[in-house]
């Protein structure tokens, strides 16, 4: 692992940035994995800000979230989809048949699962994937649990992971209580990977995953296994590192 601590969440994002661009830049249909939530949405704003002043090319790229919730559909301003496509898709030129989200709505999750994860290894699995972290440790939605899970799974979020991302929903009885994930093994299998930590809220989590075991408790403690992860993380979540 090669941890950076930065002076604030504009530096991480930039950060993070400059290493998506410059993987698109070496390598223009480059796989990526994206993530969600409040931590990234800096680092795609200064994508979209290098795309429009410096033409960056995203044409070629394919792109692969981790998640998405199960029961939402794409329309609903909560889904991973809106997300995505509010915060960064429709702002750059990526093509529309290379973006690939789980399907929350799938009839059948197991399914969709497969297929998943089916389309990431037909795509030779993904080159670079940003990741954010839970205050329980999870990286995409694999939360703390007895084992690793490794493929595309249905996940039962947990009390806390509900409750944590309550914010952005009206009420907390409107949080899906199950999501689609990306497995550990498939998170393992990028080439390479950028977590990045914001806000004293983190800081536990980030000191477990970077400084004590390797435990299914703390899920991206398994990160201390790759070959080639880069930690952003900033001043108030490294604070106990
Ligand atoms: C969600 C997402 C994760 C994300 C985490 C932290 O549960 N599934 O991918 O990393 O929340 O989110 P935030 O960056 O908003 O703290």
């Amino acid at each position: 692992m090669r941890v950076f601590i930065v002076k604030d969440y504009e530096e991480l994002s930039v950060q993070a940035a400059q290493i998506v661009a410059g993987q698109i830049y070496v390598k223009p249909n480059s796989v990526l994995g994206l993530a969600t939530g409040s931590t990234p949405l800096l680092m795609y704003h200064h994508l979209i800000r290098i795309y429009k002043e410096y033409g960056l090319d995203f044409s070629e790229v394919t792109t692969f979230n981790l998640d998405e919730y199960v029961g939402l559909p794409e329309a609903d301003k909560n889904s991973y989809h809106y997300y995505m496509n509010d915060n960064f898709f429709r702002h750059v030129n990526l093509d529309q048949k290379k973006i690939h989200l789980p399907d929350g709505m799938a009839a059948s999750v197991d399914a969709e699962c497969l297929a998943y994860e089916k389309a990431i290894q037909n795509c030779g699995g993904i080159d670079l994937q940003v990741l954010g972290i839970g205050q329980n440790g999870h990286i995409g939605f694999n939360e703390p649990d007895e084992k690793f899970e490794a493929y595309t799974h249905e996940v039962k979020l947990k009390q806390d992971t509900i409750e944590a991302n309550a914010r952005f929903f009206a009420d907390i009885s409107e949080v899906p209580t199950r999501a689609i994930s990306m497995g550990i093994k498939t998170i393992m299998q990028a080439k390479k990977v950028v977590l990045l930590a914001n806000g004293s809220n983190k800081a536990e989590a980030v000191y477990r995953a970077v400084c004590e075991g390797i435990t299914p408790e703390i899920p991206a403690s398994i990160l201390q296994l790759h070959q080639d992860v880069i930690v952003i993380i900033e001043e108030g979540a490294a604070q106990y590192l």
